[in-house]
């Protein structure tokens, strides 16, 4: 897989998308988000990835926000339509992922750049990360999916309180309020995320996914969560992961996964 603005590695069965334009804090512009978009379905789609992984490049960024410079003369349906292209290409996509998704937040993650790791399935920073969502200092408001995802993280009090003054979380104060899971010295978070990719990897990957979908769908208003899971649920008895996990167990082995 070949981009211009981002890099694909794969190891096994985890995958790292790493946001590659760092002069610019690897903001995301237009041709990224159409990249990244591409990238997880490409992987979603490669059954041999069973996690995958999304960074920034260098030490500095994770990544800090849409692309100001690219949206700055738009009108009213231009904004209208940066927002629901970019959840559909990619927020709500990576969020409905079958392939779970940990963003490995090493650095800056403001506006679009936190909006892409509330998205992901969880998240680990470095002691340097900083997080917000500093729209109203530029007149305008989240518009990837944050007036949504950081209240279900953080609280409704929290999310209005960083998206009213603009204030970014240090990564100990975004681990106080379960943004997220853990913070790590630089050097050691690639590795942590892979430590927790690797036991994911390990699991069954169909079970993971429909578990995906059963939490994700606690989040949607017009849907009972409680139904999904039992179908969900249901839908695993006629697997092979299901009885390769159950066989295994009866027969006192580890579990081999397809
Ligand atoms: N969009 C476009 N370009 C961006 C960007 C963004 N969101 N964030 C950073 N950049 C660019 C800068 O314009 C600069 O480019 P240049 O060297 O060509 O002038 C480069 O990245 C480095 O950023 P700089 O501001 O010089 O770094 P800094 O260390 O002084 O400050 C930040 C870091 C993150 C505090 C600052 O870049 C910033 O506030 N960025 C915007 C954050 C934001 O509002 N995001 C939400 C967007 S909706």
């Amino acid at each position: 897989m070949e981009f211009a603005n981002i890099l694909v590695e794969k190891n096994e069965a985890i995958a790292t998308l790493t946001i590659n334009r760092p002069k610019k804090l690897n903001a995301l512009n237009k041709q990224t988000i159409y990249e990244l978009g591409m990238a997880f379905d490409l992987l979603q789609n490669d059954a041999s990835i069973k996690a995958i992984v999304v960074t920034g490049s260098g030490e500095k960024a994770f990544v800090a926000g849409a692309d100001i410079a690219e949206f700055a003369d738009f009108d009213i349906q231009q904004g209208a339509e940066l927002a629901a292209n970019g959840q559909e290409i990619l927020f709500d996509f990576v969020q409905n992922l079958s392939t779970p998704v940990i963003a490995a937040v090493n650095g800056f993650a403001l506006g679009g750049g936190l909006e892409l790791a509330m998205a992901a399935h969880f998240r680990v920073a470095s002691t340097n990360a900083k997080m917000g969502l500093p729209e109203v200092s530029l007149g305008v408001i989240p518009g990837y999916g944050g007036t949504q995802r950081l209240p279900q993280l953080v609280g409704k009090g929290k999310a209005l309180e960083m998206i009213m003054t603009a204030n970014m979380l240090s990564a100990d104060e975004a681990l106080k309020y379960g943004l997220v899971n853990y913070v790590v010295a630089q050097e050691e978070l690639l590795p942590l995320c892979y430590k927790l990719a690797s036991k994911i990897a390990r699991n069954s990957s169909v079970a993971i996914a429909g578990a995906i979908r059963a939490v994700n769908a606690n989040f949607e208003t017009e849907t009972d969560g409680y139904l999904v899971e039992i179908n969900e649920f249901g839908h695993c008895f006629g697997t092979d992961d299901f009885k390769e996990g159950t066989t295994a167990f009866l027969e006192k082995r580890k579990a081999e996964f397809e």
